[in-house]
């Protein structure tokens, strides 16, 4: 048991300069918890609704004030000197006050806010690193993620220029996340250098810090990578290999998919993705269809599940029915969990168990909009996630999350999975 003292919160901006909330939460032994929330471009439709101020003359409208001000006002009043029982204890209490059904009353910014600020005041309260709390509240044993770090970006993360949003590499065999960063290091300068020569361009990156030059196509993105690893001189597949996010909601309309210049149906764009992972050593297709697919989906999860990952985000949005209906009908087998996708740590947990039970991967997912706090990693090795994604490891708000891993491993001696 422990009583809320109070919440509160501050509109803060995060990683591209766009309003978010950082929440506060303090319980009756005076112990202060804080968290700021993430924000997301290639939102998912499933997804819990983010509240925005809509007002024009502050930051074009995507102010977070009236987040700020449930917070404030609405959450605080209900919580306020209440004892809670456990994280599930105050995060079904939200939802309840929230009453609708994606969170749009109370906004999911605030309402994500609030679960993990108090998560963090208990994880103080009981003196425990926040990941060792996750951890007992997940039943699980904490381990080290292994990181999929954003070489590559397209899409909506980087002006369209190519249809793939992400191309990500995933350090093989590497005993300790310094390992794993110092490959990534040095796949990621080999990557500039041959940008420069090939593409002309300087160093600029998209928002989540990965090179995002105007590659001719999605095959080009992919066959750059691969040379990027092969000139750190690492063997593509064995030493480094390439996960993608496809975030094919992006680029399908009319029942088709418009990917470099062709329209293709379901059936082709299957057949596309088939084609990548022969050519390219993928481990890993995220969103490879549109979130509206499920045909799709099975036909893709039928043809590459044995050996690849079929990763869903803004198709499963961290939302326990989708998950469960896309367990019943065959159409994935890996999770992306992004917590603020479904706006409470209860609920982000509940689609864990559901896709652990199915025998699913699971990848711990940051946003594209990110901010310099690193709770994403505690979630991450926590929730003993199979992967992270954070993206590259030229930013700050990245940076935070793969540092924190870093102190994992040294401080409280986690080791990555196998
Ligand atoms: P988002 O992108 O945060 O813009 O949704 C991340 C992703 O698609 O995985
Ligand atoms: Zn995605």
């Amino acid at each position: 048991m422990s009583e809320i003292e109070s919440v509160s919160a501050v509109e803060i901006l995060d990683s591209r300069g766009r309003p978010t909330l950082l929440a506060f939460c303090r319980l009756a032994d005076g112990t202060l918890g804080q968290a700021s929330v993430p924000s997301g471009a290639s939102t998912g439709a499933a997804e819990a609704l983010e509240l925005r101020d809509g007002d024009p003359r502050r930051h074009g409208g995507s102010g977070c004030l009236k987040a700020v001000s449930k917070i404030k006002r609405e959450i605080n009043d209900a919580v306020a000197r209440r004892e809670f029982a456990s994280q599930a204890d105050l995060d079904r209490f939200l939802v309840e006050l929230d009453g609708s059904a994606n969170k749009a009353s109370l906004g999911a910014n605030a309402i994500l806010g609030v679960s993990l600020a108090f998560c963090r005041a208990q994880a103080a309260r009981r003196k425990a690193p926040l990941y060792a709390h996750l951890a007992r509240m997940a039943g699980v044993a904490p381990r080290l993620p292994q990181p999929m770090i954003n070489l590559f970006s397209g899409g909506a993360h980087a002006g369209g220029q190519v249809a793939i949003q992400d191309v990500q590499i995933a350090v093989r065999n590497a005993q300790t996340i310094s390992r794993v960063l110092e490959v990534a290091s040095d796949v990621f300068r080999a990557a500039a250098a041959l940008i420069a020569e090939r593409y002309g361009e300087r160093l600029l990156t998209a928002d989540e810090g990965g090179l995002a030059p105007a590659f001719e196509s999605s095959e080009a993105m992919l066959g750059a990578a691969v040379a990027a690893i092969e000139s750190a001189g690492f063997h593509p597949g064995e030493d480094v290999a390439l996960t993608v996010d496809v975030a094919a909601s992006q680029f399908h309309s009319d029942g088709r998919y418009h990917v470099d210049g062709a329209t293709l149906d379901r059936e082709r764009m299957v057949e596309q993705i088939a084609t990548w992972t022969r050519r390219y050593p993928l481990i890993s297709v995220e969103d490879g269809l549109d979130e509206a697919d499920w045909s799709g989906w099975r036909l893709l999860h039928e043809r590459l599940g044995a050996n690849t990952m079929i990763l869903g985000d803004d198709f499963l949005c961290t939302n326990p029915a989708r998950i469960q209906r896309a367990i019943h009908s065959s159409a994935a087998n890996s999770l992306l969990l992004k917590v603020n996708q479904i706006g409470t740590l209860t609920e982000a947990l509940e689609a864990l168990r559901l896709a652990r039970k199915a025998g699913w991967k699971v990848v711990v997912s940051a946003r594209s909009g990110e901010t310099e706090d690193d709770w994403l990693a505690d979630l991450a090795a926590g929730w003993a996630g199979d992967f992270i994604k954070v993206g590259s490891i030229t930013q700050s708000e990245r940076l935070a999350k793969y540092n924190r891993l870093l102190y994992l491993e040294e401080m409280d001696g986690l080791t990555p999975r196998d």
